[in-house]
Order: C-alpha cells, then structure tokens, then sequence
C-alpha cells in the first residue's frame, strides 16, 4: 500500500492564504458600483475603506488576542502622532469618550484643589446639541446651562459665554458642530480666567484645526467618535485625549473599572510592587490589581476595532482633504441660492474638517425646511438634521433641572430651518454635481 504522506503547513503559509482569500473576497465583495443620477443613494456619510480595513481585522481576529492590544498600541500612537497630543486613550463609542471625559473630572483627587465636578455643580453647553454631550452632566446631577448658538458657524454664541457663569460653574462642555470648530480663544480665556474645565466634543471634528492646533488638544479633554458616520470609523469606537498626566491617570482608572493598577490588559505587576500596596483601610499587600481608587466603568474596546482604525488613520490626511473640497464645491455652487439659504461659514481662525454641509431655509424663502428635505429625499439625496435640534424639546429632557442664559431664538431657527448634506470621501465630483444640481432644480420652481 502507498504510504500516505500529509503536509503539515505552517502558521505563516496558512494566514498568507487567508490573506490573498480576504483580498479576492474584498474585490468581489465590495466592488465599485456605478452612480446612477436619481437612483443611488447619496448618503450623508458611510464607511470609506479598501482592503487593508480587512486585512487588519482578519489578522486581529486570527491572532485571537480579543481585548485591546497590539493593534489598541499601534492605533493610539499613531492618533497621538497626528494630533501632536501626549495621551489618547481608546473606548467603545464616542458617548463613552464623553463618558469617561466627564467622569474623570469627578475624581475625588481633585477635590484638594477644589475643582472636583459635584452633584449640584452646573456646566456651560449648548441647547442644540448631541445628546451625549449633556447627558454625563445630567446623570451625574449637575445642572446644564444652555446658550444659544450663532447662525452660519452653528456653534455656541461665545458673546454671552461669561455673563452665564455663576459661581457654581465649573465646565464648558460643547462639540465642535459639523466638524466646525467653536471660537476656542473665547472659550479657553474665559475658561482659564473662571477657573473652569473644558472638555471639546471633537467626535465631528477630527482633523479640524483652529489656530494651527488641532480641536481636542487644545481645552483639558477632547473627545472622538469612530462610528461609521464619522471620520475615520472602526465599526463602533471612540478616544479621550489630553495633554494633562495627571488627567491621564484619572482617565483610565476610570474606563477600567475604577481600579488603581495602570497595567495593560493582560499584563500584571507594571507598577513593581503589586503586592506592597497600603491603600485606604485595605490589608497591606492586598493586590493592587483589586484596588479601586475611582468609583468607574468598563469603556474598554477590543482589539478588532482599532485593527480597522489603524488602516483607516493612513488614509485621514486625504479623507480630510476630500471633506474639505467638497464643502468648498457646495458652497460655491450653492452661492447663487444665496437669497434662499443661509450658507456656512467657518470660524475665524480655524481650517474645519467639515463633517457635513449645513443649509438654514431663511425665513423669508418660498418653501419649507419640510419641503426641499422631501424633495432631496425623493431625488435620492440623503439629509440630516442638526441631532436634537433645541434638546430641551426632546421629550426625555423636558423635565430636566436647568438654566437657559439668555434665549434660544437661533436654536429654535435650526431646529425648525436647517439641514445638512453629506460632505463625507464617499462623495465625488459626480454625486456632487448631481446634489447642487438637484438643489437649483428644486429652487427653480420658485
Ligand atoms: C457631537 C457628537 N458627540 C458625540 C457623539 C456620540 O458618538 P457615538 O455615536 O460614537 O457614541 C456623536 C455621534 O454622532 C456626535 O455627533
């Protein structure tokens, strides 16, 4: 009888032919589709990516790690890298990065400095936000204090910031809207002279800068989001970054647990001496990796998403300049419709990294909001609003403890006149030509 002989392949032999598959799949699996004027969806946004998104993340899955790892390293030092920051830590979604933003400024450390976030405590931001900008503040029994936002930039009206505070204001806590940053001079002078935080929702703006600095590395805390709306996505994902260590720390105590012991996952004894620890009323020696010096959370994420995330941060310097031109080509082409449409504008000082396109019905104009949303709809263009609109009308929020400064005439406005269109890389110069060209079709009949 022939002997039979089996070839045992190796490690290596066997993931270099998952790779080639992953790549094939990737060609047959997502191929490039052709537009179709009136019938392919323009989405507002949506994941752009190639093979290298799956490649990662089938070599993360194979490697079989799961919890942040390797690939968490190698994406944080890269997000560190593009945006000149000492410390990002990643999380599980950009309502978490806010989170964990908030939470760390309730650490009890800070207390000594009289600058721990307390129940009772009230916090500065806007009526026309995402819910989870204002929602750690309201869980945690601090009372928000709503101002108004400016037409055109669509970000918190600075010119009323200072007359809101009071003396139990101890945080500023807006997002950069539509990727457009808010006037962060204001904001930072008025901050540092009150003594107050502030944390910038940046989950809209990666790659947006103001005065030469990125948005997120400029207040205490900045926050990202990497769902796939977003600029770069990893499914479901988020980071905190800070240039403060000592905020460092708090942070990721409390995205684990709350716990003393700073050592990555799976590892032990960072710190030296893991059983020589004496800390509150603990036995001496009691395991550091049980210490719990911060009442926390699991934000933790897996390894799989910054996987993705790694070969999505390559591609952002271009992302961003797509973003960036199609903004310029729908503000111009939009110009001539200036009569019936407020048109962004981008803060002074600042370079936006527009998440997307935003457009205010003027009042006067011969339709509604309603009515060219239908129509863009219909025509297979998508459209968004601006989130909540005035978040104090959302029926979980209707009977919230809270401070209005001022009025919110121009929240009410956006909530009722304005719209935004996708700007995302997923966008060329065809569906771009076929939106403004959808838009002066509809304004013609006027
Ligand atoms: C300004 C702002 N903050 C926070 C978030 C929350 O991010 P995530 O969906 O990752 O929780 C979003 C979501 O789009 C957002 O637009």
């Amino acid at each position: 009888m022939d002997k039979i002989t089996t070839t045992i392949r190796t490690e290596k032999e066997i993931h270099s032919e998952i790779m080639n598959l992953v790549k094939e799949w990737h060609a047959v699996k997502f191929a490039e589709k052709k537009f179709i004027p009136g019938q392919t969806y323009i989405n507002y946004a949506g994941r752009v990516f190639n093979e290298e998104e799956l490649l990662n993340l089938v070599d993360s899955s194979l490697e079989f790690w799961l919890t942040g790892g390797r690939y968490e390293s190698l994406f944080s030092e890269k997000l560190n890298e593009y945006l000149r920051v000492k410390h990002s830590l990643l999380v599980n979604s950009g309502s978490s990065a806010n989170l964990l933003a908030f939470a760390a400024l309730t650490a009890n450390e800070l207390e000594k400095i009289n600058r721990r976030l307390m129940p009772g405590d009230e916090f500065i931001t806007v009526a026309a936000s995402f819910p989870t900008t204002v929602n750690p503040g309201i869980q945690y029994g601090m009372v928000p204090v709503f101002l108004d936002i400016e037409l055109g930039t669509y970000n918190i009206d600075v010119s009323k910031l200072e007359e809101a505070i009071s003396p139990k204001t101890k945080l500023i806590m807006v997002a950069h809207t539509l990727g457009n940053p808010f006037n962060l001079d204001a904001v930072m002078s008025i901050a540092k002279k009150h003594n107050l935080w502030v944390i910038e929702d940046t989950c809209d703006a990666l790659g947006s800068t103001y005065n030469g600095q990125f948005c997120g590395t400029v207040g205490d805390i900045g926050t990202f989001s990497f769902y796939p709306a977003h600029h770069i996505t990893m499914g479901e994902g988020g980071a905190v970054v800070t240039n403060n260590s000592i905020l460092k720390m708090y942070l990721a105590s409390f995205k684990d647990w709350g716990r003393d012991c700073w050592c990555a996952p799976g590892k032990d004894n960072t710190c030296g001496k893991r059983f020589a620890w004496e800390l509150g009323s603990l036995p001496k020696g009691y395991d550091h990796k049980f210490i719990f010096s911060h009442i926390g959370y699991n934000l933790k994420i897996t390894d799989m998403q910054p996987a993705i995330g790694l070969a999505q941060i390559e591609k952002l310097p271009e992302f961003v300049q797509a973003r960036k031109d199609n903004h310029r080509a729908l503000l111009e082409g939009l110009q001539p419709l200036e009569k019936y449409f407020i048109l962004p504008q981008a803060t002074p000082q600042s370079d936006p990294s527009w998440f997307g396109f935003m457009l205010t019905v003027k009042p006067d104009a011969p339709f509604t909001k309603q009515d060219i949303v239908i129509y863009l709809e219909e025509k297979k263009v998508a459209t968004r609003n601006l989130f909540a609109g005035n978040i104090l009308r959302q029926p979980a929020y209707t009977n919230i403890k809270h401070r209005v400064f001022g009025n919110l005439t121009n929240t009410e406005l956006v909530m009722s006149n304005s719209f935004w269109l996708g700007v995302y890389p997923g966008i060329d110069k065809l569906r771009r030509n076929y939106m403004l060209e959808v838009i002066s079709d509809f304004c013609k009949r006027f």
